[in-house]
């Protein structure tokens, strides 16, 4: 495919007279990691689902792999890797029935299946533990086995919903580590988060308040043009933006 990742154009989402998401646009280039930052309730995890093709828009459009979200969410699914804040495996199953199982839905064929599950145990550092139970894993390691099962069909865009919500800082840095190469790789991906430290290792962030993209740009451009300063921090940036868009 030619042309951006992802291409979004006044995406708006109601629910009843609510406006969760207001008229929303932006470009994702190829093999990009752009976050998207904003407080509980400001309505990431309703622009991923919507550009996941899970929920259809009220208004506007979106395009992620020149596909259209409201008339071609299928081909969409088929081409995207998609993890929730809530970590979609099972508890019950191995690490390695979990790969299995998430192959079964992606219908690799056995021998693809035998060769990316070497592929994502490596990667995601559970070489050794293939018998344990999801259940018995630690936040870290449950996490990267998440991530792992999003990518066994080697999506061409990711979209990680808050990924690192309940994991500790050295984990948090080494899915980090795994998203750059991803992304090396020619992986775009969308990434929601509240952290600030976190989205400041993005090519590019949004920052989305009660549903507006209030700020967008690289981690440098943002805290120039809102905080003054290259050395300033996101939090500054953060707090300006918002202050700006209450104040507008
Ligand atoms: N299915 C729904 N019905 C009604 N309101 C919703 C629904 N989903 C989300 N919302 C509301 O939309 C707003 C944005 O939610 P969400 O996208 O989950 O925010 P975030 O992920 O940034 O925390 C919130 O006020 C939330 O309560
Ligand atoms: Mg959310």
């Amino acid at each position: 495919m030619s042309g951006p990742s992802i291409v979004v154009r006044d995406l708006t989402k109601k629910f009843g007279s609510f406006t969760a998401v207001d008229r929303i646009s932006f470009e994702v280039p190829k093999g990009e990691i752009f976050g998207f930052l904003g407080p509980n309730g400001a309505g990431k995890s309703t622009t991923i689902r919507m550009l996941c093709g899970i929920l259809q828009p009220t208004s506007g459009e979106a395009r992620v792999g020149g596909f259209s979200v409201t008339t071609e969410s299928e081909e969409i699914k088929k081409i995207i890797g998609y993890m929730s804040q809530k970590f979609t495996l099972y508890n019950d199953l191995t690490v390695e029935e979990n790969i299995a199982f998430h192959g079964g839905i992606r219908r690799l064929p056995p021998a693809v299946l035998a060769e990316r599950k070497r592929w994502v145990l490596k990667m995601a550092g559970l070489v050794g533990r293939e018998r344990a139970l999801a259940r018995e894993l630690s936040g870290g390691w449950k996490q990267r086995l998440a991530l792992g099962c999003a990518i066994l069909h080697r999506p061409q865009i990711l979209f990680l919903d808050e990924p690192t919500a309940s994991v500790d800082p050295v984990s948090r840095r080494d899915f980090w580590d795994l998203i750059y190469e991803l992304s090396g790789e020619g992986t775009t991906t969308f990434v929601t988060s509240h952290y600030m430290d976190e989205v400041e290792r993005c090519h590019r962030l949004a920052i989305i308040y009660a549903g507006v993209i209030i700020a967008l740009g690289s981690p440098r451009e943002l805290k120039i043009r809102f905080a003054g300063a290259e050395s300033a921090s996101l939090e500054q940036v953060f707090v300006a933006a918002i202050g700006s868009a209450r104040t507008a």
